[in-house]
């Protein structure tokens, strides 16, 4: 691509809920126009939050897309689907009468200052104590107070008045790498109250009757997860007054989730109605602008048949790119963004996600092209090497002569890089271009200055007819 577009932040649409490794929309938009036309069907096999397929139908393409996480075509097929927002609203204000007071009953607590009911915001605890409390009280109309924690917080957390009802117990793979130990469940990501907050939470969704409504508040739902988790660690800023020269322990700030299921010694429990609250004007927002965006209702069909004979449209399907069930030279552009080695292990990371909502028996470990250090997941850069060739040889089956096929890759080491560029070769792609992915060019030559690929590229191949068959 001769003009390297800047990549834009991720907002509306594009930032309902996390998921890793998304790629700039708009750099993604550019490659589809190049490479395509209007109708043409494009391809994503490893479409993760679906950016391709948005992207494509914008450009009214048809679209494919494949992913093995069920949560992330969960995720893709809500970033198209329109809906109603004042149904969404209403449902809204109905499942906050019926649920606020409950969640919040769970976090009461005395306001120091008119002696009357508050409610607590965020308790942070330190090596299983509660240190500190924030609340609100609506009678001072304060938003904030804060004072020590004491036993009768620890109590109401750990032995909350309400039973749970329904909560994933679900083992995760033990693993070193993403700190999961032996045994460890997702429920161990939560405290007990919140766990009574969010099982109560997803009852009430389960219940709404409009499918689309209710898919809505369950990825408003597991957006709202991890900061409703113990996952989200303290920021202390050192203090500005500080004379000793020492790390003091500054003003506490709410951070997020980083990396892996790293539960920190000092981490903060934030009122579940507050991060469900707050996720919904987050989706809220995406869902306006997925109905500016797509004024018309995207038809899903549910085999490439149905797509290939109608004009528009998507094909969305909890699949494996290493077995697609698609004809031979049917497709007219692929871009793909697959996993990068044990980058990241997309689906042992969504395991919080898939689990509250039932979905993990859905996901497909064996085929999942990934290296991972979990014990009994048997993926090494062996396994990852041969399926990540299946995934090829099924692109280059579908997609038709003459065609292209763009694969980002991002690498830190160089050996990856080439290896990943012979995997296209060896499959019998002519690489006919490589280009840096959404950043600007002065950063690629320093990169390469360094001898070290620190972006992510393009490479882009076209499908041509060999020797053999020409003849
Ligand atoms: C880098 S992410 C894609 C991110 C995507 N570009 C986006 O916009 O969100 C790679 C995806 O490959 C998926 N994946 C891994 N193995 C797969 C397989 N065998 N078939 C299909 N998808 C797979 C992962 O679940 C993950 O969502
Ligand atoms: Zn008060």
């Amino acid at each position: 691509m001769e003009e390297i577009v800047k990549a834009e932040t991720y907002k509306g649409l594009y930032g309902m809920h996390k998921y890793w490794g998304k790629k700039p929309f708009n750099v993604i938009c550019e490659f589809i126009k190049k490479y395509s036309k209007e109708g043409d069907i494009v391809l994503d096999s490893f479409c993760g939050s679906g950016i391709t397929l948005i992207e494509a139908l914008k450009l009214n393409r048809r679209a494919v897309g494949f992913d093995l996480n069920p949560i992330a075509i969960m995720l893709t097929k809500a970033s198209l689907k329109r809906v109603d927002i004042k149904i969404l609203k209403k449902e809204f204000e109905e499942i906050k009468k019926e649920l606020e007071p409950l969640i919040n009953s769970l976090y009461e607590t005395t306001c120091e200052k008119c002696g009357g009911i508050a409610y607590e915001t965020h308790v942070i605890w330190n090596k299983g104590e509660p240190q500190e409390v924030w609340y609100k009280c609506d009678n001072c109309k304060l938003k904030k107070v804060i004072r020590k924690g004491n036993d009768y917080d620890k109590e109401q957390c750990e032995n909350p008045r309400i039973k749970p009802l329904w909560y994933p117990t679900t083992a995760m793979f033990e693993n070193s790498r993403l700190n999961v130990r032996e045994g460890q469940t997702v429920a161990d990501l939560f405290t007990n109250r919140a766990i009574v907050a969010l099982s109560y939470l997803l009852d009430r969704i389960k219940r709404v009757k409009d499918p689309i409504i209710k898919e809505t508040f369950e990825i408003t739902f597991t957006g709202a997860l991890s900061q409703a988790s113990k996952l989200v660690f303290v920021i202390r800023r050192r203090n500005k007054n500080s004379t000793s020269g020492k790390e003091e322990t500054g003003r506490a700030e709410v951070g997020s989730w980083v990396v892996g299921y790293w539960i920190p010694e000092e981490h903060f429990e934030i009122n579940v109605w507050n991060c469900f609250e707050n996720r919904f004007k987050k989706i809220l927002k995406g869902k306006e602008d997925v109905n500016k965006t797509f004024s018309k209702e995207i038809a899903f069909y549910d085999e490439f048949n149905s797509l290939k004979y109608s004009k528009s449209g998507a094909l969305i399907l909890n699949a494996s790119a290493t077995d697609i069930d698609i004809p031979d030279n049917s497709i007219d552009y692929v871009f793909i963004d697959p996993p990068h080695g044990n980058r990241i292990l997309y689906m042992e990371m969504s395991l919080m996600w898939n689990s509250w909502l039932g979905l993990e028996f859905n996901c497909d470990w064996e085929n999942e092209i990934v290296v991972s250090e979990a014990k009994y997941r048997n993926k090494n850069v062996d396994s990852y090497s041969k399926m990540m060739n299946l995934a090829l040889l099924e692109i280059k089956r579908v997609l038709k002569y003459g065609c292209y096929f763009s694969l980002a890759f991002n690498s830190l080491d160089d050996e990856t890089w080439l290896e990943m560029l012979n995997m296209c070769i060896g499959t019998g792609f002519n690489v006919v271009d490589i280009s840096p992915l959404g950043y600007s060019a002065n950063s690629v030559v320093q990169d390469n200055r360094k001898n070290a690929l620190k972006t992510d590229f393009v490479i882009t191949c076209k499908k041509i007819l060999n020797q053999k068959q020409k003849e």
